[in-house]
């Protein structure tokens, strides 16, 4: 099922899926597991699913998962980000996604440290960012006519030591990563930069919090 979510990432160029399915692609195996941590209609896990990945999905939307359930997915779980722990065993999976979420949240840690808890060392996080200098401020208020409701939202974006820091910190080492743009409208007249971080799970070495 298509769903109107589709439809306007289509018509307004959301690519984070596939900038982060081209970034780690060539470092994942048909049969192995993946988390996606706010899949919402299942877009950042949809190519891996097809490259033969089997998907965990977590959202906080019944509506969302309903959705993703609609293409094939079928480990789905309703659940909040802000709440730990996740409905996971501790190394049971063994790599995770997260497209298009990282924006509504200020502080990422909660996220990183479940993240690092729940995949198996050597495994991969690849996630989207808003992205900003250092001297850019780090929220930013987006208009009504942006969020296709009557409310303006604010939406946090995460410069590159601050994700330097935070994957430190809980335990991840760089592979690779790629800037590209994301649109607010389907005329493209307002965009804003992105970008998608491929991270590894340390082997042997514990996170230091
Ligand atoms: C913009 S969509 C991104 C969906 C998908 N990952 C993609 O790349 O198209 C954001 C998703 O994050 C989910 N979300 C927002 N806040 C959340 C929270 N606190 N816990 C879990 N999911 C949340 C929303 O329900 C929605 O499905």
């Amino acid at each position: 099922m298509i769903t109107a979510y589709d439809e306007e990432a289509e018509a307004t160029g959301w690519y984070g899926p596939e900038v982060a399915f081209g970034l780690t692609y060539a470092h994942v195996e048909p049969g192995q597991s993946m988390l996606d941590i706010g899949i919402g209609t299942g877009l950042g896990s949809l190519l891996f699913l097809k490259a033969g990945l089997k998907i965990h999905g977590m959202d906080i939307s019944p509506q969302m998962l309903d959705a993703c359930r609609s293409k094939g997915f079928s480990s789905l779980h309703l659940h909040d980000v802000n709440k730990t722990p996740y409905p996971f065993d501790s190394e049971s999976i063994d790599h995770a996604v997260c497209t298009g979420v990282f924006n509504f949240f200020s502080d990422l840690s909660l996220i990183f440290e479940e993240t690092n808890r729940i995949i198996r060392r050597g495994g991969l996080f690849v996630f989207v960012v808003g992205d900003r200098s250092e001297t850019e401020a780090h929220a930013v208020e987006v208009g009504a006519e942006y969020t296709k409701s009557d409310k303006s939202i604010t939406m946090y974006l995460h410069s590159k030591e601050q994700i330097a820091k935070l994957t430190a910190r809980y335990g991840f080492e760089s592979v690779r990563g790629l800037s590209f743009t994301v649109f607010m409208d389907r005329e493209r007249t307002k965009s804003m930069p992105a970008r998608s971080y491929l991270v590894r799970k340390r082997i042997g070495i514990e996170p230091v919090i």
